[in-house]
């Protein structure tokens, strides 16, 4: 089945085709000192377009039938999505064995460098507030507002990239599959994505729903929430593990204050936090349907988000894309999730 997008925004836009010597030229040869980044696709480097646009060049550096799989899905996926929170594909390179993919350049980087490299800029509270909205609408966009859904399948921080303003959008969907790709009516398929990420039930037997994006969303907010990374081998036992050490304390005040992100300090606001770490504890609850929807998710961190987003026409939380998306959203919050942070409070 196509996809087709339920937006005001349902054209198709073209990426633009690059001659390998372009890319090379943009990226100074390539050059060590361009490099930003290395992942499961390839090394990431800087580059500057023959159109003076500043942009991320993926060079591809797995051969074989996987990889050519995973670009074209990327380009085919990207070309057609269109949302303020999604990374644009500039283009793309197919030049003889070469495989390379061009993005806008996100001037501030990943999630992942602000909360975890070494010389790190850490990020205040109520920015974490509003990159914890905006990747949750990214989500959003792609669960319900794209037939069929999308579900992500390696949400993770460093897939969360930021722009000069600290505005986010989400990044590769290589490993996005359609919720309509289905064996014997199940989306379900080897298990890619990220440890610490991966929710239990996809780990453990492939099976893949939005639910599982939802569980990676939570592990993502207790990255927020307290400064560690998923999966940490230098902990001591039984702190190695994010989730398996934060979700008992998420529902208790004390331990909660005890476990934000040092570099924080008490400069954040309490009842905030504790509205976030009950979004985060819904979210990563072993069992799938306990989950909350990524619409939930949205609806709950509004109130956190719309004095902060006061006078910034681009994301205002009652921009009309915004208040659009509201009105389409299938889900109002879900009792679950009301109650679980009632009950904090
Ligand atoms: N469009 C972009 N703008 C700026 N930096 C980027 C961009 N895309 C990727 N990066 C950087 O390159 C790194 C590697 O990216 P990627 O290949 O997607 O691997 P991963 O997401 O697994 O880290 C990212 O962590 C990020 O720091
Ligand atoms: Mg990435």
């Amino acid at each position: 089945m196509d996809t087709y997008i339920r937006s005001e925004r349902d054209e198709v836009s073209k990426a633009q085709v690059f001659t390998y010597k372009q890319l090379q030229s943009a990226t100074n040869n390539f050059s060590p000192l361009n490099k930003i980044g290395h992942g499961g696709f390839g090394l990431v480097y800087r580059g500057v377009l023959p159109d003076g646009r500043l942009a991320a060049v993926k060079l591809m550096d797995r051969q074989g039938k996987q990889g050519e799989r995973e670009f074209r899905v990327e380009v085919d996926m990207l070309t057609r999505l269109h949302s303020p929170y999604l990374l644009d594909l500039i283009g793309y390179c197919a030049d003889k064995d070469y495989r390379l993919l061009v993005y806008s350049y996100m001037a501030n980087g990943s999630l992942q460098e602000h909360l975890h490299s070494k010389g790190k800029s850490t990020l205040d509270w109520g920015t974490r507030i509003l990159v914890a909205f905006d990747a949750a609408k990214g989500l959003e966009y792609l669960h319900e507002y794209v037939i069929p859904p999308i579900i992500h399948r390696d949400f993770k921080s460093s897939n969360i990239l930021l722009d000069e303003h600290n505005d986010v959008v989400l990044a590769d969907f290589g490993l996005a599959k359609t919720g309509a790709d289905k064996i014997a009516g199940q989306p379900s398929t080897r298990v890619l994505g990220t440890q610490g990420y991966l929710a239990p039930e996809y780990a453990m037997t492939g099976h893949l729903t939005t639910k599982s994006d939802v569980y990676s969303y939570g592990v993502v907010l207790l990255e927020l929430i307290t400064g560690r990374l998923p999966v940490d081998a230098k902990r001591p036992p039984g702190q190695n593990v994010l989730v398996n050490w934060a979700l008992p304390r998420l529902t208790d005040r004390e331990k909660l204050a005890q476990m934000v992100d040092p570099y924080l300090r008490s400069q954040y606001n309490m009842k905030e936090l504790v509205q976030v770490a009950a979004i985060a504890a819904m979210c990563v609850q072993p069992e799938p349907d306990y989950r909350p929807l990524i619409t939930d998710v949205v609806q709950s961190l509004i109130p956190l988000v719309r004095q902060r987003r006061m006078g910034t026409p681009k994301r205002s939380v009652s921009s009309p894309r915004c208040v659009s998306s509201l009105l389409k959203s299938p889900t109002t919050q879900s009792p679950a999730l009301k109650a679980n942070i009632k009950t904090l409070q």
